[in-house]
C-alpha cells in the first residue's frame, strides 16, 4: 500500500476542466445539522422542507446518481483489460486512476467535507483524489508505480456508491449553516463532476488504439455528410450580453460562473458555421503551420517543439487525409468541424484577418435577440433535445456542420451547442466578485494561471445537463485533445 502514497506525492499540478478533482478532503465542521436525535429527526423534517423549497428532489438526485455511475461503469468496460492500466495521453494519469477517482470525489465531496462523516478507505481516497495538468510531458513523473487491480478499485467504488445513495437518500445534504452544503452544494458538485469526467474520458479513450477498446452495441452510424456549405458570415449589432449566473435562476453553478454580471458588446460579424476540416486544409495546404506570422509565441513553441503540422484528429496515409474517428478511421469528412488546440484556432482566425470570439461575444451570438431579450439556449427556452444539437453522447464522433437548424440562435448561426465546444479569445479567469466555492474550493482557482482559454458550447460527449448558458469549461492553449472547434469573427464598425 505504501507504493500508493509515493504515487499520490509525485503528482505534479491538477487537472483542470479535464480533472474537476477534490483538494483536500478535510472536511468542515457540519456539528449545526447533527447533534442529538431528536435534533437530527427536527433538521431532517427542515431539511425535506428546505429540500422542496430549493427544488431538491431526493429521488431525482439518486437516479441522476445511478445514471451517472452506470454510464461510466458502460465508458470502462469498452476498454479491453490491458489497456486499464494504460495512459493514452501521456499528460494525464492512466485509466485505471479514473475509475477510482469517480468513486473518491464522491466520498471526498458529499461524505467527508460535507457530512463530517468517515471516509471508506483513507488511502484510496488520497491516491485518487486529484488528476494532473502538466505544462509538458516531462513534469509527469516517471517512476513505475503498482496501482491497485480493477476488482479492488470496483469493490471500493460499490463501497463508495452504497455511501452515496444513503447519503443523497437519509443524510441532512442540505443544511444552510454549512456552506458545503448550502442548498444541496455538495451533492450538486458530485452529479456534475462526474459527466464532466465522461466527456474528459473520451477525450482519453480516442487516443486508445482501436484493438483496445470495444465498440458499444447500438452506437450509430458515422454521419459523413457530402460538400460543406459555403462560408456565411451574420452581423450582430451592438447589445448586451449577461454572463454567469445567480442561484436564484439555477440550482447549481460551479464558482466560475458566479456572479452574473452584463458586458456591452460591440457590433461584429461572426461565422455561421465552424470552420470545417475542409476550410482548414486549405490553411495547412497554404503553409499555416509554417508561418510564424501566425502563431502566439506559445502555440509556435508548441507547434515547433512537438513537430506539429496538422489537427491531432487527422491522420495521412498515401497521400490522403483521415480523421481518426473514436471507433473506426475515415477518409477526412470535409464538411464535419475541424478539433484543433487553441494555438491552432488562433493561427487559422488570423491567417483569415480575424480572430477568435470573445466569452462575451459568444454569448451574444448564442443567446442573444434582436429584440434585446436574452435565451436559455441558443433556439429559445426548451430544454435541450436530440434536434438541437449533436451533445448528450449521442454519438462519439462530428456530424457535418448545420445539421441541426432547429439549435440555430436568434441570428441564425449554427451549432453553438454542439457537435465541438468552441475556443474563445478570452483568458480564463474569475468574473469580478469570484469567490472559491465551499464543496470543492480549488476547482477554478488552480487554472486562473494566464494559460487556460475559455471554451463555450458543448460536444458530442458533453451531457445534456450541462448545456447551461453560465457554464465555461478551459484548457490550456497547447491540449489537442479535446472536441473543440472555432469559429472566426472581425469586428464591425457601428
Ligand atoms: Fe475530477
Amino acid at each position: 500500500m505504501q507504493a500508493y502514497f509515493n504515487r499520490a506525492e509525485e503528482r505534479k499540478g491538477s487537472d483542470g476542466a479535464d480533472g474537476h478533482c477534490s483538494g483536500s478532503s478535510a472536511g468542515l465542521s457540519s456539528e449545526t445539522c447533527r447533534g442529538t436525535p431528536e435534533n437530527r429527526a427536527r433538521l431532517r423534517q427542515r431539511n425535506s422542507i428546505v429540500s422542496e423549497s430549493m427544488g431538491i428532489d431526493r429521488q431525482e438526485f439518486v437516479n441522476l446518481f445511478e445514471r451517472n455511475r452506470r454510464r461510466s461503469r458502460d465508458l470502462f468496460d469498452t476498454v479491453v483489460a490491458d489497456a486499464y492500466e494504460s495512459r493514452p495521453i501521456a499528460l494525464r494519469n492512466p485509466i485505471c486512476f479514473y475509475e477510482g477517482h469517480l468513486a473518491a470525489f464522491n466520498v471526498n465531496t458529499l461524505v467527508k467535507r460535507g457530512l463530517s462523516e468517515a471516509g471508506i478507505d483513507p488511502e484510496f481516497e488520497v491516491l485518487f483524489e486529484r488528476g494532473i495538468d502538466p505544462e509538458d510531458e516531462s513534469a509527469v513523473g516517471g517512476k513505475p508505480f503498482r496501482w491497485p487491480s480493477r476488482q479492488a478499485i470496483q469493490a471500493y467504488g460499490d463501497r463508495a456508491d452504497r455511501a452515496i445513495r444513503d447519503a443523497l437518500l437519509e443524510k441532512e445534504i442540505v443544511c444552510d449553516e454549512n456552506p458545503v452544503l448550502r442548498g444541496g452544494l455538495a451533492a450538486h458538485t458530485i452529479l456534475e463532476h462526474e459527466p464532466m469526467h465522461q466527456e474528459t474520458l473520451r477525450y482519453m479513450w480516442h487516443r486508445l488504439p482501436y484493438e483496445k477498446k470495444i465498440r458499444p452495441a447500438g452506437a450509430p452510424p458515422l454521419e459523413i455528410g457530402g460538400k460543406p456549405p459555403l462560408p456565411e458570415t451574420v452581423k450582430i449589432p451592438a447589445g448586451t450580453a449577461t454572463l454567469g449566473t445567480t442561484l436564484e435562476r439555477v440550482p447549481f453553478a460551479w464558482d466560475n460562473e458566479f456572479p452574473e454580471h452584463r458586458v456591452e458588446v460591440p457590433a461584429f460579424e461572426i461565422d455561421v458555421f465552424n470552420v470545417t476540416n475542409s476550410e482548414f486544409l486549405e490553411f495547412a495546404g497554404a503553409g499555416g503551420y509554417e508561418d510564424r506570422e501566425l502563431w502566439d509565441e506559445e502555440g509556435w513553441r508548441w507547434r515547433s517543439e512537438a513537430g506539429i503540422g496538422h489537427p491531432l484528429f487527422w491522420e495521412r496515409e498515401n497521400g490522403r487525409w483521415y480523421w481518426r474517428g473514436m471507433f473506426e478511421r475515415v477518409p477526412l469528412p470535409p464538411a464535419w468541424p475541424v478539433y484543433v488546440s487553441h494555438a491552432e484556432a488562433a493561427a487559422f482566425a488570423r491567417w483569415k484577418g480575424k480572430r477568435l470570439p470573445t466569452e462575451a461575444e459568444f454569448h451574444r451570438a448564442a443567446y442573444g435577440t434582436p429584440g434585446g431579450t436574452e435565451r436559455s439556449y441558443p433556439w429559445g427556452d426548451e430544454p435541450p433535445d436530440a434536434t438541437r444539437g449533436n451533445f448528450d453522447f449521442r454519438r462519439s464522433d462530428p456530424t457535418p456542420v448545420g445539421a441541426f437548424p432547429a439549435g440555430a440562435s436568434a441570428w441564425g448561426v449554427q451549432d453553438l451547442v454542439g457537435n465541438g465546444w468552441e475556443w474563445t479569445s478570452t483568458v480564463f479567469s474569475g468574473f469580478p466578485g469570484f469567490e472559491p466555492m465551499a464543496s470543492y474550493p480549488v476547482y477554478s482557482s488552480d487554472f486562473f494561471d494566464g494559460k487556460h482559454w475559455v471554451m463555450k458550447g458543448a460536444s458530442p460527449a458533453t451531457a445534456k445537463e450541462l448545456l447551461r448558458r453560465s457554464l465555461r469549461n478551459w484548457f490550456r492553449g497547447n491540449y489537442p485533445y479535446v472536441y473543440a472547434t472555432l469559429r472566426c469573427v472581425r469586428e464591425l464598425k457601428d
